[in-house]
């Protein structure tokens, strides 16, 4: 196959996108974004900042630019996300407790009943760990330490078509901490019946020529928990081909591994930009890692 996303479907799998609504007037963006993935994330615009900026307003105008595009070319839609410490609308940082978790609910509510039966995913919760593997103090940690199974279980409630994703960053290093803290919260969301179906990893990678440690053992042990997994933000400092390729073989190693999705189409799209860590230059020309990625697709 001669592009990321056809490569990707012989396996069964996907390879997708993060799009920012503000760059769909840019024909090498759209061009390259069109041609090449078959899954999208919206980069911001699904975010609780972006789709309750006050209390019951919803706002999914440009959540819903980027849904029509890609739906209009074929692709399946990443929802993303739902719950996070950062990104949040400035209201919930005036309320905490029970109106702080009342409001997290009725926001899972109302996004995901606008989006009900469109999307293939949804992030549910995203960045819920500290490095150590113990919970992230945030505002939502601090309502009760049972606020990600509610959020779960609100959110099979709301839309019960989608899979439901714990979403996270360097939990791809499997002795790492923060890993071994998520593997145990699936663990334990799988043995008492909470409602979860994947596992992101994000996958922002940073410079050295390997993968961190046991890449493919962390998918393959998700997995085992009963699980998808997927890598969803993609980006490799300087765009290493052995990492970029290696990324690739271990989701390909891994049946329940379902996608990849890069974070950006071409290196001046990256919120890293300045590391110019995707598969396209700021030229829209195809880098040496996405040939080591098609290569390994
Ligand atoms: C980033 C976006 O790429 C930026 O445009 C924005 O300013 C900040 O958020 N983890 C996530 C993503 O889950 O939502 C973040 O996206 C990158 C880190």
């Amino acid at each position: 196959a001669s592009t990321l996303g056809a490569a990707a479907a012989q396996s069964g799998r996907y390879f997708g996108t993060a799009v920012a609504a503000g760059r769909l007037g840019d024909s090498t963006y759209t061009t390259i974004a069109g041609r090449e993935f078959n899954m999208i994330t919206a980069e911001n615009e699904m975010k609780p900042d972006t789709t309750e900026p006050q209390r019951g307003v919803f706002n999914f105008s440009s959540g819903d630019q980027i849904y029509n595009w890609a739906t209009q070319r074929g692709m399946k839609v990443r929802g993303h996300t739902l719950a996070w410490h950062s990104q949040q609308p400035s209201w919930w940082g005036g309320i905490s407790g029970s109106a702080l978790r009342q409001a997290m609910i009725d926001h899972i509510n109302g996004v995901m009943g606008h989006y009900k039966g469109k999307l293939a995913y949804w992030d549910v919760v995203n960045e819920a760990f500290n490095e150590d593997g113990s919970r992230r103090q945030s505002n939502l940690q601090a309502t009760g330490n049972d606020w990600i199974e509610v959020a779960f279980r609100t959110a099979r409630n709301a839309d019960p078509s989608v899979k439901l994703c714990y979403n996270d960053y360097n939990i791809e290093n499997w002795s790492y901490g923060k890993t071994q803290g998520v593997y145990r919260m699936i663990q334990d969301f799988k043995s008492r019946g909470v409602p979860i179906d994947c596992v992101g990893l994000q996958t922002h990678f940073t410079g050295g020529s390997s993968l961190p440690g046991n890449f493919q053992t962390t998918l393959s042990s998700f997995a085992a928990l009963g699980v998808d997994v997927a890598l969803t933000e993609v980006d490799v400092t300087n765009s290493s081909t052995s990492q970029y390729g290696g990324l690739t073989q271990a989701c390909m190693n891994v049946p329940r591994c379902v996608g990849i999705t890069v974070w950006g189409v071409r290196d001046s799209d990256s919120w890293r930009s300045n590391e110019s860590p995707l598969l396209f230059d700021g030229g829209g020309n195809k880098k040496a890692a996405y040939t080591s990625v098609l290569n390994a697709l």
